[in-house]
């Protein structure tokens, strides 16, 4: 085999951010927009990527170089998944493998914007990982590809708890902890989510950092929160479970409530979060590092109708999102 296909669904999360770079869990959900990587092994020893939807196109170097020099950034994270791959091998491993390997071929499409904040350089990071491992022969269990993925999140942009990479491998609903160290699958059949699109593009790594000088500043504060944010997680984790929802629509507007505390609410997403609420939500609440992206809203069917037109005439846009889908998956190979 010289050619895969592979694609790995992007992420909602459902409960925890910010408490979660800091050793508390969290709830986060696989959603149906997927990332599709095709990955290629080549006679020639360079490596190449094309990923237009970040606009990187016939970017190329030679495999010796990979990870050196200046990485254009919508190429980071697929290149240093290529280096972290092949240099994690056992010595015997990578010689057996070279023996195969000229050089790879990359290439990305994503079912989604990049600017949805769905996770789209984590799921690519895990298709390439989980792709070579395939095509190489290497078996990795899904914990492995974790770390491996992890690793790369951190080597390009240093923070993250890694929960985007967990639902990009596993899929379905998770109960996870910083850095994997629990991955959980709560085993539930679908979540009656709205989902609204602020059209605001954050940076989710400054975003960490403003909490993270506030947490330095007040940490008896801010200490607090977490916990109690934790104490929703797991109680939103029973509650899941027993599709509790107007329970889970309360904990999810006590969620937003310590997020706002933290200072990553934002007007616009606030406007269209409590107009989704007063349209009849039983709970609503920004989901990810907070001022854009997206926030999700728990409905009742009868109020989806009226829910989806308060979130836009509050300036949101309603997007149509499974959750709850599988993980990384092999879609086709020569
Ligand atoms: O902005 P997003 O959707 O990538 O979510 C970030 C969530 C944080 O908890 C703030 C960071 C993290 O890596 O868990």
């Amino acid at each position: 085999m010289k050619k895969i296909t592979v694609s790995a669904p992007g992420k909602l999360m459902l409960f925890g951010e910010h408490a979660v770079v800091y050793d508390r869990p969290c709830i986060v959900t696989a959603v149906g927009q997927r990332m599709r990587a095709t990955v290629e092994l080549t006679d020639q020893p360079m490596f190449q990527l094309n990923a237009p939807d970040v606009k990187v196109l016939n970017y190329q170097k030679p495999m010796s170089d990979l990870g050196k020099g200046d990485i254009p950034k919508g190429a980071k994270f697929v290149e240093i998944a290529v280096k972290n791959f092949l240099t994690n091998q056992s010595t015997s491993e990578v010689k057996k493998m070279q023996l195969h390997l000229g050089g790879v071929r990359v290439t990305t499409k994503s079912e989604f914007s990049s600017e949805f904040g769905f996770g789209s350089s984590s799921a690519s990071t895990v298709c390439t990982i989980f792709a070579l491992s395939k095509l190489l022969g290497k078996k990795l269990s899904q914990k492995q590809i974790f770390d491996l993925s992890y690793k790369t999140v951190l080597d390009v942009q240093g923070k993250g708890s890694g929960f985007d990479i967990a639902a990009a491998i596993f899929g379905g609903t998770l109960y996870f902890v910083t850095g994997g160290k629990v991955i959980k699958p709560l085993k539930i059949n679908s979540l009656p989510l709205i989902i609204g699109y602020s059209g605001i593009k954050v940076d989710t790594v400054s975003l960490i950092d403003e909490v993270k000088e506030k947490r330095e500043k007040y940490p008896f504060l801010i200490e607090n929160i977490y916990d109690q944010i934790q104490k929703i997680v797991e109680q939103a984790k029973i509650t899941i479970l027993n599709k509790d929802w107007v329970s889970l629509g309360e904990l999810m507007n006590v969620n937003e409530g310590y997020l706002s505390t933290l200072g990553v609410e934002g007007k616009k997403l606030a406007d269209m979060i409590y107009s989704a609420r007063e349209a009849g939500a039983y709970g609503a609440k920004l989901s990810g590092a907070g001022i854009g992206d997206c926030m999700i809203s728990l409905a009742p069917p009868s109020k989806a109708k009226a829910i989806k037109k308060a979130i836009t005439q509050a300036g949101g846009k309603v997007l149509d999102v499974k959750t709850n889908v599988e993980g990384v998956r092999v879609e086709s190979r020569v």
